[in-house]
């Protein structure tokens, strides 16, 4: 248990063709989530993974108890919620750019099972969530522009992150703040001390030539430095 903040190793990083192994190197250094990234090419220039990859990582889940932490970057999410909640989605994530009915959808994600998070992408400003706020588990603060991994944290999410933490904490509210994207050995520690507390990381996870377990322990450490 290392409890500064949870690390979500995202797939996107990782090695396809031995998926499972990869991802269970990571859970193996008590990894809690991972976040999986699903791209329809339309709301993001990229395609990647749908319902049938969450559905093979949910016997991964069911031995390990990892949550599995579904972040959508797809046009009409409300379409697509029930079947990555039942493929084994425990929290799903929705763009607020995405979603024309929000409170909606983020009632949708709640009766079908899962926590609800809501998504914004760097020029979006916190002003947009300010009314769905209390109803969410999660926002995600995007802090690379979504789309593709190995991007470069944009500096000034950090002064995001710390408005939405006061935010959070003014209004009395239990909801995650994650971020997203760029998230290295170098930039964990800004974000962190900003007030996020889930932490998405995909290239300083799976990526490189380090081992998983000694990615893991580099972040950690960026952590546990005295400044
Ligand atoms: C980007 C995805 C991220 C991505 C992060 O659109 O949402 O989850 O995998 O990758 P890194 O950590 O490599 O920036
Ligand atoms: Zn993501």
């Amino acid at each position: 248990m290392f409890d500064v903040a949870t690390l979500a190793p995202s797939i996107l990083s990782a090695d396809f063709n031995r998926l499972e192994a990869h991802v269970r190197e990571a859970i193996a250094c008590d990894i809690d989530w991972l976040h999986l990234d699903v791209m329809d090419g339309h709301f993001v220039p990229n395609i990647t993974i749908g319902p049938l990859v969450v559905r093979a990582l949910r016997k991964v889940k069911e031995e390990t108890g990892v949550t599995l932490d579904c972040h959508l970057m797809i046009e009409e999410p409300e379409r697509y919620v029930e079947d990555f909640v039942e493929a084994g989605a425990d929290s799903v994530t929705v763009h607020v750019e995405a979603a024309t009915h929000l409170h909606r959808v983020v009632q949708q994600i709640h009766s079908a099972g899962a926590r609800a998070g809501v998504a914004l992408n760097p020029a979006t400003s916190l002003d947009s969530i300010e009314e769905i706020l209390p109803y969410v588990d999660l926002v995600l603060v995007m802090t690379v522009n979504p789309g593709f991994g190995g991007q470069k944290y944009i500096p000034t999410s950090t002064d995001k992150i710390r408005r939405l933490r006061q935010t959070i904490d003014r209004r009395g509210l239990k909801v995650d703040l994650q971020i997203d994207g760029g998230v290295n050995e170098h930039t964990i520690r800004e974000a962190v001390d900003a007030g996020a507390n889930v932490i998405v990381s995909g290239n300083s996870v799976f990526g490189g030539s380090r081992s998983v377990a000694d990615n893991i322990t580099a972040l950690r450490s960026a952590l546990l430095k005295i400044a």
